[in-house]
């Protein structure tokens, strides 16, 4: 996305097939999508990802008329909405999405009603000191103390209709129990819970809903009861400030903080923190539990191997979260994903769509429990406002979804309609039934597994720590010192889709080694990856072990796919250029630009004819259009004379030794920025050396949070224990998985990820491996 001030729409409208005949508030032509999209249908309501899907490929940034709304459906243009929280202000997070009638506003008035700012909706520079103030009871100490508590609760609810053989999960437990705990969580006295319920489904159909006329008044009534019973909660705390609880923490930093903590903030979060943290996770776990059991085999593998749910969480709240979409207001005119939006317009960033874009998650669709990028997912938010209750809500998930697969592995979702309280944001069934056979009931036979638990999560799962196991089908030497090995899932389903340049980790046995390798078989083969495997004589253990111990019919684990090596399938020309065993991304990429029709050529060069992988089939598949170089045959690659012409729209791909690389960013020095796109399969970066490295300041801008970086520490390092969630792969400046945005700093990049151009407007860097060039340079990044 970029945000600029244009005065007139770039977009070619001409492009969407099906105009309405109507026109946005710019005068651009509104498509026929645009004009039914109806976030209150039950399209929508089933599957919000699936129906704005035809956006998501097509007009990812459209008007909705019926709305009023922007809607934004990519990742990235979401992601970067969420950044930067000046431009795209939050105020409108909790505004009323269907203005209501004079009546309800009325009644509304007559209970004093004045829900005003909290956390989520507001501006700066008044939100990130009190979000600052009021952050400690949300650190991984303080959700600890709650730990007991939430298992207690789970073990009594579960208790109560174990022996039944159905429950609906929604009423006997998962509304109940996240209610629970948020009343717990913010200090407020367990009573009433059938009110606040009552309360709470009202504000969400206040706020995000659409209530038909003769509604409003009722619900207003509800919204206004809860509104006067918040405040009589808030004065029996005001009169005990030392009770434990969010709210009274509030209380004290008032005292504090006066102009910080505000009355008004503190009434309205009273109503409004009660919906964050209850409903949000009642109908997360809901949506979780529904997902998994509509996947036997997967429900199957977590109650085999619990130490996978808390990845399944966060598969869960990717897949199928609990807030579809969230909003923002633009304070500028600007252009997201090519559309010029004018100052003062509405936006509905739909985070469930974000979840299953192509572009940053993997064969989105599948609900992949495996998935080591899973805990990108947006429906936390991110930035300034991500969810502040994030991990209170991972941690209970993980409980509830612990104390259903070891207590009852043999539920099963029973026939029935799932329906949903029509709204843009809050999504969760509103019954939930299951079954199961209560004579099969395990604790029947084994009482002792009652005492079991799982250690909890408390954090996001995925870092680095997720993988699948898989069988090795076959290995085969396919020229010398290659070999070829076979991968299938152990119980032979489909494994994710993947796409050209896309690589795999593969662990080494119990060595400690990981390694990464391209995958080169047929991507349309749904259930096997194809590796090739050179056996390195520098090796540092990898390829020895790959050569020396791996067999068909042994079990490894591996994480991925990833792909940072992507085709771009719009350019004009395509040079491929493999060195040595650097051809298995190349030959993938070969036979995608074959079926897309884009003029390609490749450049394979190797030192003996015996070593190179894939001669024959790449021969008979690419015929003139392969080049092969061999070094014992007198014939080498001459890349200066193969690049000498600069070719506007044509892009290089290569893959080979760091010696040829280099020969190729020398060579194409004279084309344009960014032509070479290259893979690395070593990196120079040795590990750390504290003697010969300083520490240095960096700024979290969107957190408000200043760290240190030692010496002995990387950056990544620092980010990871102040629990910033950042993702990360190789570790080596490989992979560029832990990419940052940098604001300001003098930045010694060390990766080998971004290109020349990249480095140089200093926008980006490598949290893994990249420092300040200075003891004294300031980094300041926009996290
Ligand atoms: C903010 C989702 C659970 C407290 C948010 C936002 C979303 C969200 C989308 C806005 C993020 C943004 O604007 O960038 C969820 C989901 C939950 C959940 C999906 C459960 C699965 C909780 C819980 C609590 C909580 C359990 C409290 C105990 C908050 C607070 C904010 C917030 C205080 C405002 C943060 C700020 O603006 O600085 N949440 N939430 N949430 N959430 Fe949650
Ligand atoms: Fe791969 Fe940093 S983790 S580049």
């Amino acid at each position: 996305m970029t945000v600029s001030t244009l005065s007139r729409c770039p977009i070619d409208h001409s492009q969407f097939s099906q105009p309405s005949g109507q026109t946005g508030p710019t005068g651009c032509p509104i498509s026929h999508g645009a004009a039914g999209f109806d976030p209150f249908a039950d399209g929508y309501q089933q599957d919000p990802p699936e129906y704005v899907r035809w956006a998501r490929e097509q007009e990812p940034v459209f008007y909705s008329p019926q709305l009023g709304y922007w809607v934004v459906t990519r990742f990235d243009d979401i992601k970067a909405i969420f950044r930067d929280n000046l431009t795209f202000s939050p105020s409108i997070a909790l505004e009323k999405i269907t203005p209501t009638s004079d009546e309800a506003n009325a009644v509304l008035a007559g209970y004093g009603f004045a829900l005003n700012r909290t956390l989520v909706n507001e501006d700066e520079p008044a939100h990130m000191p009190r979000r600052r103030a009021l952050m400690e009871p949300f650190t991984p100490e303080a959700l600890k103390h709650h730990e007991p508590m939430v298992r207690q609760l789970a073990r009594e609810y579960v208790d109560r209709f174990i022996n039944d053989g159905r429950a609906d999960l929604v009423d006997q437990m998962l509304w109940e129990v996240p209610l629970t705990v948020a009343m717990h969580f913010l200090g407020v006295p367990a009573d009433d819970m059938d009110t606040l319920r009552e309360y709470s489904i009202a504000h969400t159909v206040n706020t995000w809903g659409r209530p038909k006329a003769e509604e409003q008044v009722a619900v207003a009534h509800a919204v206004g009861n809860f509104w006067q019973h918040a405040g009589r909660i808030l004065d029996k705390m005001r009169a005990a400030p030392d009770t434990e609880g969010w709210m009274q923490y509030g209380i004290r930093k008032q005292k504090e903080l006066p102009e910080v903590v505000t009355d008004s903030y503190l009434h309205s979060m009273m109503m409004a923190g009660l919906v964050a943290a209850h409903e949000t996770t009642a109908n997360a776990t809901a949506n979780a539990v529904k997902l998994l059991l509509q996947h036997p085999k997967v429900w199957q593998e977590i109650c085999t191997d619990p130490s996978l749910i808390p990845n399944a969480v966060e598969e869960c709240l990717r897949h199928n979260g609990s807030v579809a979409a969230w909003r923002r207001l633009a304070t500028q005119d600007v252009v997201i994903g090519g559309q010029a939006i004018p100052a003062g317009s509405k936006l509905l960033i739909v985070t469930s769509s974000a979840n299953h874009d192509e572009q940053h998650f993997v064969d989105a669709d599948l609900f992949d429990i495996h998935r080591d990028n899973a805990s990108d997912h947006l429906t936390f938010g991110y930035g300034s406002h991500q969810c502040m209750g994030k991990n209170l809500a991972r941690m209970e998930m993980q409980i509830f979804l612990e104390e259903f697969t070891r207590r009852l592995p043999h539920m099963q979702l029973a026939e029935q309609n799932f329906s949903y309280v029509p709204n843009t944001s809050f999504r969760g069934p509103e019954h939930l039934w299951v079954q199961w056979d209560a004579s099969r009931n395990p604790e029947c036979s084994n009482p002792s597994l009652l005492g079991e638990q799982q250690p909890v999560r408390i954090g996001e799962s995925s870092q680095g720590g997720v993988s699948r196991s898989m069988l090795v089908e076959s290995t085969e030497l396919i020229a010398q010192d290659v070999l070829r090995v076979r991968l299938k899932a152990p119980d032979g389903r489909d494994l994710p889709r993947w796409t050209p340049g896309s690589h795999i980790d593969l662990q080494c046995g119990d060595t400690g080694i990981s390694r990464q390798y391209s995958l080169c078989g047929d991507p349309q083969v749904a259930d096997t990856y194809e590796i090739a495997v050179l056996r390195e004589e520098q090796s540092r253990g990898g390829s020895a072990w790959v050569h020396g111990a791996l067999q068909a019919g042994m079990k490894v684990q591996m994480r991925g796919p990833r792909n940072h090596f992507k085709l771009d399938e719009g350019a004009q020309q395509l040079i491929l250029v493999a060195g040595g065993i650097g051809i298995t991304p190349i030959a993938a990429m070969a036979a995608r630009a074959q079926a897309l029709g884009i003029p390609y050529e490749i450049h394979y060069s190797c030192s003996q004819r015996e070593r190179m992988a894939l001669l024959k089939s790449l021969q008979e598949a690419h015929g003139e259009r392969l080049h092969v170089y061999i070094a014992q045959e007198g014939l080498r690659a001459d890349y200066p004379r193969l690049l000498a012409t600069a070719k506007t729209g044509a892009q290089i791909y290569a893959c080979g030794p760091q010696r040829m690389l280099d020969g190729l960013a020398q060579a194409s020095l004279h084309w344009p920025e960014d032509s070479l796109r290259v893979e690395h399969f070593s990196s120079t970066l040795g590990a750390l050396d504290p003697s010969q490295e300083h520490g240095f300041e960096v700024e979290l801008r969107d957190s408000g949070i200043t760290l240190q970086v030692r010496n002995n520490e990387t950056l990544l390092d620092a980010l990871r224990s102040a629990n910033i969630d950042v993702e990360c792969d190789c570790r080596e400046g490989l992979c560029g998985s832990c990419e940052v945005q940098v604001i300001e700093g003098d930045i010694d990049h060390r990766d080998m990820v971004l290109t020349r151009a990249e480095r140089a407007a200093c926008t980006k860097m490598m949290s893994c491996c990249s420092r300040a060039r200075t003891q004294e340079s300031r980094i300041v990044l926009a996290l």
